[in-house]
This record gives structure tokens, sequence and C-alpha cells, in this order.
């Protein structure tokens, strides 16, 4: 286990940072440049943990995937088709990546082959249930630990016919995975979510010519049956992975808390369906510009700048939660040095996620003297409080460990994060990143 010692900064954070590519569509270029017919060449990749656990699964799954160590940042898919995977012939490792596991169960659930899914022990505890209880409605053969809820997941392909699926709770996970398994079924697949999870997969499969269809929170695919193309800009260039906002989200709020400071943020994803932290931001009284917004890529991205500001608090909710879903540990932190309560609820997703983010936020928080209560479906945090110096620990989320990095940037002593070689789960070079000593911007 690593442990780093943070001290508090003594000056502003300054210049220009390139975060790194969103991890959400970085699993979804390797998935869906397998399944296209010709080459997806993706630059911007993110090479982290869990997008190497996508990387392999697909090579297990017969998928040629060029990848130099020396250029990590570029992937080379070579598509196999829709019908080319083939069957793995040992368990497929998705080590601490739900997002691996979760559209791979609705990927495999269609394929005339047998696949079992594992992972880490932390996802070996994550709940599958909410995948594999509706791709079973659409037939498939999914058996796991606790009546099939946990994993390792045994998946037995199958024929699949299409269901129409009333989400109960708003999940990209969920819905990608039966938007893939909606593929390979007999008619069409009908998902409505309560809430606007993020649509990289709809962007993405739609621009690879996949019979895709939405209406508002609803999405309709059908069985494919023609070839997808390759995945590239619009333009025919290499697929470009935007900077991941949620990777963004540590440097802003370390922009805005540390004195003096100003970042401009290059090449950021600003997918409406992944802004919230931004929206929520600015509710909290802060302010920035975006700059070289370009928004007719597939995915529109834009550089962003923001500067040291106060805030306040503010009550965050409803479909607000669904679009700032992994922010929560980093707005937590700029809550503690905002004037008065900030109220999080409808987040009992939270509870779920890498580990438990209301209760594991709120402890280590407290550590370092923050005011925060956990609450059922959210937490209440009063501020400003000045934050001491502690131990903390990560509890093996890059998240939790990232924001307690740049709470310790404001503390009045040294700050021990233990377990943080997680950041790299997401975030490869974070620290060096976030204080400007990385090399490559
Ligand atoms: C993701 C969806 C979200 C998010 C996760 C990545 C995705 O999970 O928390 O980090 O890539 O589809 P849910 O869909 O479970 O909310």
């Amino acid at each position: 286990m690593q442990t780093v010692t943070i001290h508090p900064l003594d000056h502003p954070l300054t210049g220009t940072r390139r975060v790194p590519g969103d991890k959400s569509i970085s699993h979804r270029a390797l998935i869906l440049g397998a399944l296209a017919e010709g080459v997806s060449d993706v630059v911007g990749w993110l090479p982290a943990a869990d997008c190497y656990a996508t990387l392999h699964v697909m090579r297990a799954l017969g998928v040629p995937v060029e990848h130099d160590p020396a250029m990590p940042t570029r992937i080379r898919v070579h598509g196999v088709g829709v019908h080319g995977l083939r069957e793995p012939d040992n368990v497929l490792d998705c080590d601490g990546s739900g997002t691996t596991m979760r559209l791979l169960c609705g990927l495999l659930a269609g394929q005339p082959f047998f696949s079992v899914l594992t992972g880490r022990e932390a996802l070996r505890r994550r709940p599958m249930r909410r995948v594999a209880e509706p791709l079973r409605r659409m037939d498939a053969s999914i058996d796991g630990r606790d009546g099939g809820n946990l994993a390792p997941l045994a998946i037995r392909g199958a024929p699949l016919h299409a269901i129409h699926y009333n989400m109960p709770i708003a999940s990209a996970q969920v819905k990608s995975a039966l938007m893939l398994a909606g593929l390979y079924a007999e008619g069409e697949t009908i998902i409505t979510q309560p809430g606007p999870a993020r649509d990289h997969t709809e962007r993405m499969l739609s621009a690879m010519g996949a019979p895709v269809h939405i209406d508002g929170n609803t999405v309709r695919v059908h069985s494919l049956r023609t070839a997808l193309h390759p995945l590239t800009a619009p333009d025919g260039s290499p697929f470009v992975v935007p900077a991941d906002i949620s990777s963004a989200a540590f440097l802003i709020v370390a922009a805005l808390l540390v004195p003096k400071s100003t970042l401009r943020l290059v090449d950021v994803g600003i997918n409406p369906t992944r802004t919230g932290i931004l929206d929520i931001l600015q509710r909290m009284g802060a302010t920035w510009t975006l700059d070289n917004v370009r928004a007719d890529a597939i995915e529109p991205t834009a550089d962003l700048i923001v500067q040291h500001q106060p805030l306040h608090g503010t009550t965050i909710d409803g479909d607000l939660v669904v679009r700032a879903i992994d922010e929560f540990p980093i707005i937590a932190v700029a809550a503690t040095q905002a004037e008065g309560e900030t109220i999080v609820r409808d987040a009992a997703e939270l509870r779920v996620k890498e580990t438990d983010r209301i209760g594991n936020v709120a402890r280590e928080l407290r550590k370092m003297g923050a005011e925060i209560e956990p609450l059922a479906d959210g937490f209440m945090v009063r501020g400003p409080t000045p934050l001491r110096g502690a131990v903390v620990d990560s509890h093996g989320d890059h998240r939790l460990a990232m924001a307690l990095t740049v709470a310790a940037l404001i503390a009045d002593g040294p700050t021990t994060v233990h377990g943080a070689e997680v950041m790299a789960d997401s975030f490869p070079n974070f620290i060096a990143t976030l204080l400007g000593e990385a090399h490559h911007v």
C-alpha cells in the first residue's frame, strides 16, 4: 500500500493543465470499436488501471488492440465485427472497474459462448443485479454469488429478445449494458431512464451507424443488421477522447480553494450529461470561462478557466445529482470552505460506488476537522471550517484519495493519505498534474 504526505500549499496554482482522457469514453472506445468492421484509431485514451482492465478483457475476447507503452494515450482497435468475438479461455478480470463488468455483462449476454467476469474484492462486493436482472428478462443466462447479484458472474450466451425496461435508477452503466445486449436482441429494445445518465454510448454508437434513437429520457435500440463503422472524428481523423471532466473537477475545486490561483484546463469534455459539477459550483457562487469551445465533435470540448473565489452553501438534489454522480467527494471538500450549509439529497447511489462514498467521505473529512453529517441519501456540510492536517485513508477509492489530497492543500499541516496508489485507477500522475509538475502539458 502506498502512503503519500501532502504539505499545505504556500503558493497559488497557476498555468495550464491537461487532465487525462475521459474514463467512460475510453472504455467505450475499446468495447464499441471492437464491434466495428475496420480500425478505430483513438487518441487521448486514458492509460489508467480501469481502462487497462477493459483493454485486457477485449484482447481476451479475440480483439487485437495496438497499444504502445511509449505512447500510452493512443490505441488502435481492430474491430472484429458484431459477430467476431470469440470465447475466452479463462475468466475475464475486470480489476476494480464497475464499468467494465457491467458493460461487458450486456455485451456477453448475447454471444454464442460461455464467459466469466470477475475482479478485485471491492468490485466483487458491488451490486450486479441491476444489470443481470433486466438482462435475464431478455433471456440472458447470468449466474453469480448472492442469488446472481455478485461477481464472479458466469454468463452462458443465448439468443436474446428485446424488452421495454423502465430503469429504477438513472445509471449509464445499466443503460449501456442493455443497449449492447439490444444490438443482439430480436426486436426493439426500449430503455427509459428516470434521469439524464451520461449518454456516451448513444453518441458513439450513433456515430458508428448503429440503429439508436433517442427521445427525451428514452433510448431505443434495434438489433444490428449492418456493419458498424469504426470510430473516427466526423472528418475522418482519429477519434479524440476529451479530457475527463470528472478528473478536471479536482483541479477546478483546487483552483477555487487555493488563494490567488488561476488554472486553464484544456480540451475538457463538456457533454451536458456530465457538467453537473459546473452547475453545482455556479450555485455555490463560482464563475468560470469556457474558451476554444468545440461543439461539432461527437463529444463537445472546451478549455475551462477558473480562479480562486469565495463559495457559499447550496442544496443539490434530483437530476443534478445524476449529472455529477462521480463528483461528490470533491464537492464535499468544496463545501467545507463554503459559507453556510451545503445539503446533498437523492444521492443514495453514492453508497454503492467504488466504496460507500457517503460514509467514507464523511469519516475521512471529519478527521481533518470538517463539519459533515452523513444522511441516508446524501450528506450535509457546514462551512467554512479551517481544515487541519491528519492521517486519512482512501478506502481503496480513487476519487476519495484525490479529494483528500485537494483538501490537504489548504490544511494547516501535513496530511498523510494511506492507500494513495488507487488514484491511478482513473488519474495517473494526479499529484504531479495538480501541482503543475507533470511534463505532458
Ligand atoms: C459510468 C457511469 C456511472 C459512473 C461511473 C462511470 C459509465 O455509474 O459513476 O464512474 O461509464 O457508464 P452508474 O451508471 O452506475 O451511475
